[in-house]
């Protein structure tokens, strides 16, 4: 990742407000009667940068950290975070010796997944949490294999080798709150603890939901909650329910200065393939930001930023490195500032607008942007 630069001189930069994401942990936990909470930062916290996202939840009180891959897990202990930390999505032959080595827990949705955790286990036993697939069909045991997993957990458990320490399952459809899939999940869930229970294994956690189970299922919290999107102040939930009306805070602002400025006449046209033509005399910006940062191509043509306070649609193909907005007669000049989504709160677009513009969701916009976009921390609260 490139060194942030002071901001007057800054080419593009994602600014992240820590405070956003304190607030926001807060307001998770204030939905929580007694589960814990897990902040899920894998994908470097979705694009906000995962070391100083991290710091920002242990202080704000996340009790866990969730991420996808080992290598995430591991970066967090090499920074120095040393609590609690599951890491769900291994393959065969990955160093899981050193993810033992560090405590960071780990999930098995097969036998031949705890077979591999137990080939780590050096001094000390893993700990895993067991994983019951409850009808999306990703990771995990189906109910039919449910109990062949237990009992291998069971009789590794019994050596000294593994430590059963969780059982959870993934929300499919949490985004859609009053969907019949969700009331299917739990049941599936407690079907599956029930049989655990049965065979003697009754681990301190239990957990299933991720931000659109802990902000709007409250049957879904059991132990612990996963929210990842809700972190970052983006609500799962799109346009039907945003925000500012889940109390949530975006924490991502992506601003970049024009290249250029300048005067083209009536019919000239724009980027690769000329798909835009102007229709009168017009002043064009030139956005050094493209699809080689993570801004989405689809979104050519139609994408809002802000520039000078006023919204502008950027058009033409998004380029690799540039894009191309018209200002129509705005008097912008080469060094200004754009704004191309942030929380919304001064006019600007949000990650949702773009995430219309590309046809895809608010979580894909700020996870791929890529590292040659500069990071830089503000405290708005501090
Ligand atoms: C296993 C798991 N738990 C929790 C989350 C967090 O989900 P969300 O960002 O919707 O809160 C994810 C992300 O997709 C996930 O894969």
């Amino acid at each position: 990742m490139s060194e942030p630069q002071e901001p007057s001189k800054v080419r593009a930069e994602a600014v992240v407000d820590l405070d956003a994401i304190r607030h926001n942990v807060a307001t998770l936990r204030s939905r929580l009667a007694s589960a814990k909470l897990m902040t899920v930062l894998k994908a470097d916290a979705y694009g906000h940068g995962m070391l100083p996202v991290a710091a920002a939840v242990r202080e704000a009180g996340a009790d866990w950290i969730g991420v996808a891959v080992l290598e995430e897990a591991l970066r967090l202990r090499a920074a120095g975070d040393n609590g609690p930390i599951f890491c769900w999505l291994t393959t065969p032959g990955e160093p899981l010796e050193q993810a033992i080595a560090a405590d960071i827990d780990l999930s098995a949705g097969a036998p031949w997944e705890i077979d591999e955790i137990v080939a780590g286990v050096v001094d000390r036993p893993a700990r895993v949490h067991l994983k019951i697939d409850t009808g999306m069909s990703r990771g995990g045991a189906v109910p039919e294999d449910w109990p062949a997993l237990l009992k291998a957990a069971l009789a590794e458990e019994k050596t000294g080798r593994i430590e059963i320490t969780g059982i959870w399952s993934h929300l499919a459809s949490s985004d859609e709150p009053k969907s019949p899939v969700n009331e299917a999940q739990v049941a599936g869930f407690l079907a599956a603890v029930d049989v655990a229970e049965a065979l003697g294994v009754d681990p301190p956690v239990k957990h299933l939901a991720n931000s659109g189970g802990t902000l709007a299922l409250p049957e879904t919290h059991f132990d612990l909650v996963r929210p990842g999107i809700a972190t970052y102040g983006l609500s799962p939930f799109g346009r039907a329910l945003p925000s500012d009306e889940l109390g949530l805070r975006p924490a991502m602002t992506l601003r970049a200065r024009l290249a250029m400025v300048k005067r083209v006449p009536a019919g000239a046209g724009v980027s690769y393939g000329l798909t835009w033509t102007a229709p009168k005399p017009s002043s064009l910006g030139l956005i050094p930001l493209g699809y080689g940062d993570g801004l989405p191509r689809h979104a050519s043509s139609q994408a809002p930023v802000q520039v000078a306070g006023e919204r502008r649609t950027i058009v033409g193909r998004i380029c690799m490195d540039q894009c191309v907005v018209n200002l129509d007669d705005d008097d912008a000049a080469a060094g200004d500032e754009v704004v191309l989504f942030g929380p919304g709160v001064d006019g600007e677009p949000t990650a949702d607008d773009w995430a219309d513009a590309a046809q895809t969701i608010n979580y894909e916009i700020v996870t791929r942007l890529g590292a040659r976009i500069p990071r830089r921390y503000v405290d708005s609260g501090r």
